[in-house]
């Protein structure tokens, strides 16, 4: 069993912090997502693993490396343009012989892991198993019709759904896809589905096998996504002190204070991460926030929040608050008159001002 993790995409619907860099790399509690895939194969005993990586992969690259860390062995796969799912299955034909695979799209988080579902696709020995997930708003998703426990038909992004069985990032697939993802045609968006080359091996024949999963898993595609993702995995998070924090400070609930960070007369309210070489300095961190390395946040308030590293967040007045923040990024209180909103945002930049 091999495993291909798409790190490529667009990520329009995560500018502009995807205009610099890769949202599979957005630290989700202090890990970049990326990673928890990463530890998934490892846990689930798979090996060799292809990324697929597009204009980011100099950064992805630099993160991951050759996977040793997590003792895998990964191969990258450079993919020309995001031109689909089934296109980088495509692609990563050389890398994935004969062997049957899992795909992972790098931008989710499957909280319990993929051990027993690879365990059971290799028992069934199917052509394919898709993951699918009840969800509230299948119009966003790709959505399977199911039929007395088998798949019959796949939509991506229906105006009117069969189901609310959306389907999870994580498919697993034996050699048959290549004659699926070689057959189909471009959608309507110029990208090769894989609902698309799904539907051809349920057209052809092959068994699709559809396990609806309960445990949680979340598509970080988004902003709300994201802070919900990193609520959910800061939940779990073990305290522990590495960090300095002075005797004026308080800190309550699960927190985690990184090595080298230090605490100065504030209080932190977990579920936090502060991350390494952190200040934090007469200031209010407050639940379901993780901040990166590097970052500085005096006289200021944050909470339910992800700050990534080297931003210095001072004196602002109010609370910051579900909010992404990207790197080096300066939000700062100006003396300076007149008083004004003084703004240097990047393209497809939010900003909610009260
Ligand atoms: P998506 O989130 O569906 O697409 P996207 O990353 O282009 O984002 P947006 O819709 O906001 O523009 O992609 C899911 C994952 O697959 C993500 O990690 C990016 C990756 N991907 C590729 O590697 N190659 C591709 O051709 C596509 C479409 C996605």
């Amino acid at each position: 069993m091999k495993a291909l993790i798409l790190s490529g995409g667009k990520g329009t619907r995560l500018r502009p912090i995807t205009h610099t860099s890769a949202k599979q790399l957005v630290p989700i509690a202090n890990k970049p997502i990326l990673f928890y895939a990463l530890e998934a194969m490892a846990e689930a005993k798979i090996q060799e693993v292809g990324i697929v990586v597009g204009d980011t992969k100099q950064e992805i690259r630099g993160a991951v490396g050759d996977g040793a860390q997590w003792g895998l062995d990964v191969t990258y796969i450079e993919q020309e343009a995001p031109l689909g799912l089934a296109h980088a299955v495509k692609i990563a034909g050389p890398f994935l012989g004969n062997d049957p695979f899992v795909m992972y799209l790098g931008d989710n988080l499957v909280k319990d892991g993929i051990r027993s579902l690879v365990e059971e696709f290799e028992r069934l020995g199917a052509n394919s198993q898709i993951l699918l997930a009840r969800v509230r708003d299948p119009q966003r998703f790709g959505v399977a019709e199911l039929q007395d426990g088998r798949v019959i038909s796949l939509e991506e992004k229906p105006t009117h759904p069969k189901s609310d069985l959306a389907l999870v990032g994580v498919y697993m697939f034996d050699h048959t896809i290549f004659g699926a993802v070689n057959a189909i045609q471009p959608s309507h968006r110029g990208e090769l589905e894989i609902t698309d080359a799904i539907q051809y091996l349920i057209d052809h024949g092959y068994r699709v096998h559809p396990h609806v999963i309960s445990g949680w898993w979340k598509d970080t595609g988004k902003l709300e996504d994201m802070l919900e993702a990193n609520r959910i995995m800061l939940e779990a998070i073990t305290p522990r002190v590495d960090g300095d924090v002075d005797g004026a400070s308080h800190v309550i609930g699960k927190v985690v204070i990184e090595e080298g960070a230090s605490v100065t007369a504030s209080t932190i309210r977990g579920p936090v991460v502060i991350g390494k070489r952190c200040r934090i300095i007469n200031s209010y961190i407050g639940p379901f926030t993780s901040i990166y390395h590097d970052t500085l946040v005096c006289n200021s308030e944050i909470e339910h929040s992800i700050i990534l590293d080297q931003c210095r967040i001072t004196d602002i007045g109010g609370r910051l608050e579900d909010s992404l923040i990207g790197k080096n990024v300066e939000v700062f209180r100006s003396g300076e008159k007149p008083k004004a909103y003084r703004l240097m945002l990047g393209d497809s930049s939010q900003v909610g001002l009260v």
